[in-house]
């Protein structure tokens, strides 16, 4: 699919999915605003574009302020002239705690990052999107189902699937589209980010949770345990949700 001249804003873009998401984007034509809170690499990330042939531009966004993301959408259609696409994909995850453990702190940054954060783009991105725009968002499995010790985490992102539910029907009907990605399995950056937090056997069973999982997404379904019965109910919603759709 080409995206030669469409304008796509990306948030997180300096690592993990939304940079793979970017360097895609970018061999497909995308002219491309690109935010992240981590200077070094995302000034180095624009460069290493711009020295390809592609058009963008980096801003230091932190995406829980709804100031910085008002200028920096209202600064991309200036530089851009529109804007027809978006991935908000900056998000934080902050360790596993039980619910009785869980600091003020923790919950209120990961709402901040993960969910308002979200909602501010949303926000700033409709405003000045035309028909046939597009808006992606990053949820997550755990903003479909739960798991010990991710209560925060997976509030945001319920919280997250939630307005993108919403906001597609708020918006539907002016031919523009919102969506969310749910991943599922953690990438080992994600895993090993976690490893300071949670003892190895915490780790070995998630990890083993989650290769069910992709098992369990080839249909070769091993004999359930009562968490895989658990997991096995989840996948059902699961199931329902619609498919994540492309931009434009
Ligand atoms: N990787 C996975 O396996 C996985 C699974 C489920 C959900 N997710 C979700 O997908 C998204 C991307 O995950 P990832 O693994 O690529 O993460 P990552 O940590 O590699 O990248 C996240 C990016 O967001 C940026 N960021 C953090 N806080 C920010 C803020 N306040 N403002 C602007 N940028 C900020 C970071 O600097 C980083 O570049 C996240 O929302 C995450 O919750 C990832």
């Amino acid at each position: 699919m080409s995206f030669e001249g469409k304008v796509v804003a990306i948030t997180g873009a300096a690592s993990g999915i939304a940079l793979a998401l970017t360097k895609l984007l970018a061999s497909r034509g995308a002219r491309l605003a690109l935010a992240d809170i981590q200077a070094d690499a995302l000034n180095k990330l624009v460069e290493d574009l711009k020295a390809q042939g592609v058009e963008a531009t980096g801003t230091i966004v932190d995406v829980s302020s709804s100031t910085a993301v008002d200028n920096w959408i209202a600064s991309t259609v200036k530089h851009f002239g529109t804007l027809d696409g978006a991935a908000n994909i900056a998000g934080i995850e902050l360790g596993f705690t039980n619910i009785e453990d869980l600091k003020n702190e923790t919950w209120d940054k990961m709402i901040a990052v993960n969910l308002t954060g979200v909602m501010y783009c949303v926000r700033a991105e409709i405003r000045v999107m035309k028909r046939g725009a597009s808006i992606v968002n990053a949820a997550s499995l755990a903003g479909i189902m739960g798991r010990p010790g991710i209560g925060a985490y997976a509030c945001s992102k319920h919280g997250v699937v939630g307005l993108t539910k919403t906001v597609a029907k708020e918006v539907g009907a002016k031919g523009i589209r919102v969506n969310a990605i749910a991943p599922s399995v953690p990438s080992f950056a994600f895993i090993y980010n976690q490893a300071n937090s949670i003892t190895a056997v915490q780790l070995r069973r998630r990890c083993s949770i989650d290769s069910w999982q992709a098992r369990h997404h080839r249909h070769q379904r091993p004999r359930p345990t009562p968490t895989q019965v658990c997991l096995s109910r989840e996948k059902v919603r699961l199931k329902r949700l619609p498919r994540p759709s492309r931009f434009c």
